[in-house]
Order: C-alpha cells, then structure tokens, then sequence
C-alpha cells in the first residue's frame, strides 16, 4: 500500500482490506490536458491481453469462463490479470450492486445512483450519498464503461474499474455509500449472515470455498458485473451491423456530427473519449475545457468540482473533463459533470455558442469549442441522430436487473 500517500484524493482512507491493484505514483501525474502522454492505461502489468487481438470473442484468461458477444467494431475491454471475468462473479457483482446492506446505515446501493432505466445515472445533476451529502458531480452512466481509459469525471489516476469502485463505498469528500473504518466489519458480517451469500462468493472465488464476503471479492465482482453492462444494440448498432437504416434527418445528424467535430472528442463506437479495448495500441487519454465556466476572466470552474487540476494541481488542467459516453444520452439528463444543463437543446446551443457565458472566452477552452452557425433543421438533425444511440434492449435487459424480488413499496 506504499502508493497510499501519492493517491491521496482517490484512496481517503486507509483500507488495509482492499487489495485491489495500486499502481503507483510514477502515474499519479499521467494524463492530463489534450496532448496524451504514455499510455496510462496500458501499462502492462495489470492488464492481459495483448495489444493486437482478434476484435471477436477473446477469452481475457485461461480461468475465464466468460464469452464476449459484441459486434466485429467493438474488440473487447481489457481485464485486469487478477480479476478475469467469469460467469459466476458476473452473477454474484450483481446481487451486490442492488444490495442496500453494503453501505454503512444500510440505505443505498450502487443502483441507488446508477438506474437501469436511466442507463444507470439517476436524473440528478448532483449524487445524493447514504448520510444525506450533495456529490459535486452527476452520477455518471454505465454502457460500455469497461472500455474507458481512466473512470470518473476527471481523474486520470483512476484507471480500473476496481479502483473506481472504492471512491463511492469508502469515499468521505463527498460520503457516498459510507463505508468507513467503524463499519467496514459490521458490512461483511451483514452479507455473511445471510446464507445465500456464501454459496455465490464460493462459485465466483473458488479459492476459498466457505465463501467468505471479503472487500477483495467484493470489488471484484462488482467491476466484473459492471464490465458485462454492454449496451450493443441501438440504433446507430443496428445501422452498422445492416440491421435497420437511418431516417433523413439522422443520416444528416450523423454527418454533422463528424462535420461540427463532435465526433473529436466523442468517438466511435461508445461516444466518449479515452477509448480502451485489447485491440487499442496507444489510448486517448485527453480531457477538454468546455468553456462552461470563466469565473475570473483566467477561466477558473467552481471550487468544488474543478475538473482534473483537482487531482495534479497543475493550472493548466482546470476545467478539463472526459469526453463522457453519448451512448443513451436520451436518457441521462441532466447533462455535464455538474447537470448544469437541463436538455440536449441545450446542449447543442452551448456548442453553437462556443462555451457558456464567461466561459466562452475563457483562455483555457478547448480550440474545438469555436462557435458554429446550426440552423433549426441541423438542431434537430443532431438531436435525432443522438437518439439513435439509445437502447432500449440494454434499460430492459433482465441480466442487468435488481435480482432481489420487489418489495411491495418499491414501484
Ligand atoms: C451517491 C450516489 C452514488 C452511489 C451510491 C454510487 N455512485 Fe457511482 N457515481 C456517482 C457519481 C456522482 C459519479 C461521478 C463521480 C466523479 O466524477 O467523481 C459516479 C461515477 C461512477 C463510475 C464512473 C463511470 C465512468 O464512466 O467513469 C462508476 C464505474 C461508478 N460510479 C460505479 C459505482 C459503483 C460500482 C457503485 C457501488 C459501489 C456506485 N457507483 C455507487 C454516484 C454514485
Ligand atoms: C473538445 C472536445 C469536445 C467536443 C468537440 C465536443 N464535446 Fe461534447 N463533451 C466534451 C466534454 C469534455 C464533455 C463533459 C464536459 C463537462 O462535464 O464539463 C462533453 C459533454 C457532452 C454532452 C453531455 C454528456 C453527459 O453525459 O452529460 C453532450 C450531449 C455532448 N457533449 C454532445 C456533443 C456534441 C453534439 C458535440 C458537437 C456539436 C460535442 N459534444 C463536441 C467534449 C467535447
């Protein structure tokens, strides 16, 4: 745990319990700004597969019993070597993410924030914890977020899945699921005292067949739960694999998409930045300032949510944030790291303007924020081709479902 010090705003408390892998600080000061530095993602150790797969169903490790079923442009992710996927942790990550009892008072899972229904955001511009605490940023959506490069609004030294993880169960700057040094052992004991719990940590970690809750096995079946949330079957998917076709208005929402530069900072396949699968030589690993904020004619954000100079304290990273996922964008309003816009009218006028406000001429925006002339008929040409990237099988699919039967007061 000697990386404890230099990881100090991503890992607030000591956990001796958690074993998840902790790189170190030769990364700490990675990826920032718009020109990519190595690899932070890539570097090999943690990761198995190699850099040049087949794009179709490769197997992360011999141990893994787990299939990829994903289209030819869409290789799979990248695993880490000691968490393969299997069948079984997919299962029990999924009873954990629905499950209450592992927050401290008992009140919230990750489902809590993360809705199916709402491509596993929550309709809020701002996380609400398990004591009542506002979250700085927007609880974020979880399609395909086994590709990205670095996870969260703004932080490159969070490059797994299962680190990402114990910022919401252990994080105290903002309280999420508030787990802390008083209750982390009462949380196990919880999920040991209830006997269906055993057998599925046995099939999933084998190695210690009474079944043990641990935090270790924890996390790991939670990140493999979230890696098995693939969203492959929208519209703009269906395009692709010849399965359907565009109308008018999405065909020429598609080429302004490309043509207004969207698709810069939004990429293919998932739409966001920072794409990383087994098949990616060198990542993106860039963060971008919008121009939404320009508070002090410098380009200064908010306090409480300042994008990744938060993290390397570096002035020139204010205001950068990750080029978020647009897969089922229809559906996670509010928009930004913050919500701070309520529509994808919205949106779309931010862009026309070439920032927000002050923020427009703020020094530090990215160039590709210029302002740009979109008619009527290009507004909603664009809106109409960003919903195509809804799917409607993936806020449906049983798989991904709250396992536990419905109590009567839930709707
Ligand atoms: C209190 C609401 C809340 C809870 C509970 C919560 N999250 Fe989140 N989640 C958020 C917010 C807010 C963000 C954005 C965080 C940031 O930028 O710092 C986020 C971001 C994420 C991301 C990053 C996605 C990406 O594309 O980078 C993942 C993964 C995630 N959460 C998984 C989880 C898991 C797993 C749990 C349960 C252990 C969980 N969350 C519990 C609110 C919550
Ligand atoms: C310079 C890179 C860049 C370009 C170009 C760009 N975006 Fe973005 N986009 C981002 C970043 C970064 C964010 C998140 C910003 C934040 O939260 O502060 C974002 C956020 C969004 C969001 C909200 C996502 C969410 O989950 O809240 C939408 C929608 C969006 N962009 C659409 C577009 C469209 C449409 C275009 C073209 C007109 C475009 N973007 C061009 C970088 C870019």
């Amino acid at each position: 745990m000697t990386a404890l010090s230099c990881l100090r705003p991503v890992w607030p408390l000591a956990l001796a319990v958690v074993t998840v892998v902790v790189t170190g600080c030769q990364r700490q000061p990675a990826a920032t700004s718009e020109v990519a530095p190595a690899t932070p993602a890539a570097s090999a150790s943690e990761i198995t597969a190699p850099a040049s797969s087949p794009a179709s169903t490769v197997q992360a490790q011999a141990a893994s019993d787990w299939t990829w079923d994903l289209p030819d442009y869409l290789p799979p992710p990248r695993v880490p070597a000691d968490n393969p996927m299997t069948q079984a942790k997919v299962a029990l990550g999924r009873y954990l993410f629905y499950d209450t009892r592992l927050s401290g008072n008992g009140t919230q899972a990750c489902a809590t924030c993360h809705l199916q229904k709402l491509a596993f955001t929550d309709g809020r511009a701002h996380g609400l914890g398990a004591t009542g605490q506002a979250h700085p940023r927007s609880p974020m959506a979880l399609g395909n977020v086994g590709w990205n490069a670095t996870y969260t609004w703004a932080n490159p030294a969070l490059i797994t899945l299962e680190r990402q993880m114990t910022n919401p169960l252990f994080g105290e700057t903002p309280v999420e699921m508030g787990v802390n040094d008083r209750n982390v052992k009462q949380i196990l004991q919880r999920l040991a005292d209830d006997p269906a719990y055993a057998p599925r940590f046995a099939a999933a970690f084998p190695q210690d067949p009474a079944g043990r809750p641990t935090w270790d096995h924890i996390v790991k079946a939670v990140s493999s739960f979230e890696r098995a949330l693939i969203t492959t079957n929208s519209k703009y998917d269906q395009v692709r694999q010849g399965r359907a076709r565009y109308t008018a208005a999405e065909a020429r929402g598609y080429a302004l998409f490309k043509s207004a530069d969207c698709i810069q900072c939004h990429q293919e396949p998932n739409f966001g930045g920072q794409f990383l699968s087994v098949a990616t030589v060198k990542p993106d690993v860039s963060f971008h300032n919008k121009g939404l904020y320009n508070l002090d004619g410098q380009g200064a954000y908010p306090a409480e949510s300042p994008g990744v100079i938060e993290i390397t304290g570096k002035a020139s990273d204010m205001g950068m944030y990750r080029a978020p996922t647009l897969r089922n964008i229809e559906l996670t309003a509010p928009y930004m790291h913050d919500g701070s816009v309520a529509t994808l009218g919205e949106v779309i006028d931010l862009y026309a303007a070439g920032g927000r406000g002050a923020g427009k001429d703020s020094p530090l925006k990215s160039p590709l924020l210029r302002p740009r002339h979109f008619s009527a008929q290009d507004r909603t040409d664009l809106i109409a081709f960003l919903k195509t990237l809804t799917d409607h099988q993936f806020i449906r699919d049983p798989r991904y479902s709250d396992p536990f039967p419905a109590a009567p007061k839930k709707s």
